[in-house]
């Protein structure tokens, strides 16, 4: 269960941490007395810690024993629009990786940072499969494969998006048309209890991508990994997901050996204004 610790000192009676709470489970009940929980306000607290962020003074503590118990100091909030928009046309999807493995403490950092996505409820649900081992990596890609030779007959979704049968060649004349001969394999998953919770793995690999090239990584989502490890036994078994948990995406992640100099085009935007 929360817990808020307010400095009776520091705290001004402003309510912002009351109007903030998405909640409206927290009450300043009068001009002298120091915000708190409504009634049973704090069972429904879903530890957003907004109220935190926002105390112009810094008096508010929100404490919880699910919560890191590291914090930051206010952080400089907003990158110049340029910049952070030549900066996300500039990401691209990585398939032609260094053979070196990026060191684990690269990854945790940028998987540290990837825990500020949104989640349902802020239900922070996401937890994260990391293949470091390059030569699982292809054991898993070749687990994959089989379900690809599974799937070569008959006129599917699959086979009339995809050329299965080059797919396959592909293999075998020994390159990697799935895993593009990535080191390592980055997959968050969830447990499905929850609405949300498949949306939310996806969320956090696309906060995965983003936040990549500026840590000097390159990824790219693998839907032909991803397919095969949602249909494929053998390979789920492989992957050994705690129970009812579920892989959201499969990124491929390793130091990228290609160098994109300009952006490319892209189709025409497409709104409707209602
Ligand atoms: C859901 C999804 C699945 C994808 N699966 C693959 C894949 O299996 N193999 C691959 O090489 N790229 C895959 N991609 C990458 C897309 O092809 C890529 O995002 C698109 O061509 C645009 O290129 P960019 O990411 O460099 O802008 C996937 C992307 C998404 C969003």
């Amino acid at each position: 269960m929360p817990d808020l610790t307010i400095s009776n000192s520091l705290c001004t009676r402003c309510g912002v941490c009351v109007d903030i709470c998405p909640m409206r489970i927290l009450e300043l009940p009068g001009k002298e007395l120091l915000p708190r929980f409504t009634g049973t306000g704090a069972d429904r607290c879903i530890v957003c810690g907004h109220c935190e962020a926002v105390c112009p003074t810094g008096a508010l503590r929100m404490d919880d024993p699910r919560l890191d118990p590291a914090s930051y100091p206010p952080q400089k909030t907003l990158l110049d629009a340029e910049e952070l928009d030549a900066y996300l046309r500039m990401r691209r999807s990585i398939r032609r990786f260094r053979p070196d493995p990026v060191p684990r403490e690269a990854i945790v950092a940028l998987l540290d940072v990837v825990r500020y996505a949104p989640s349902g409820s802020n239900r922070q649900g996401v937890k994260w499969l990391v293949i470091h081992e390059t030569t699982q990596v292809r054991q898993l890609t070749a687990l994959a494969v089989d379900w690809f030779r599974s799937q070569q007959d008959g006129d599917t979704l699959l086979s009339r998006n995809f050329n299965i049968a080059g797919m396959i060649r592909s293999w075998q004349k020994g390159n990697d048309p799935i895993c593009r001969n990535a080191p390592h394999l980055v997959i968050p998953y969830t447990d499905r209890q929850h609405p949300t919770a498949a949306v939310d793995a996806i969320i956090a690999a696309a906060h995965l991508e983003i936040a990549a090239p500026a840590h000097g990584i390159g990824t790219c989502l693998s839907g032909f990994f991803q397919m095969a490890a949602e249909s494929w036994e053998p390979l789920q078994q492989a992957l050994d997901l705690p129970e009812g948990h579920r892989p959201g995406y499969t990124i491929l992640l390793g130091f990228p050996a290609t160098n994109f100099l300009r952006p490319p085009r892209r189709n025409r935007l497409d709104i409707t204004w209602r």
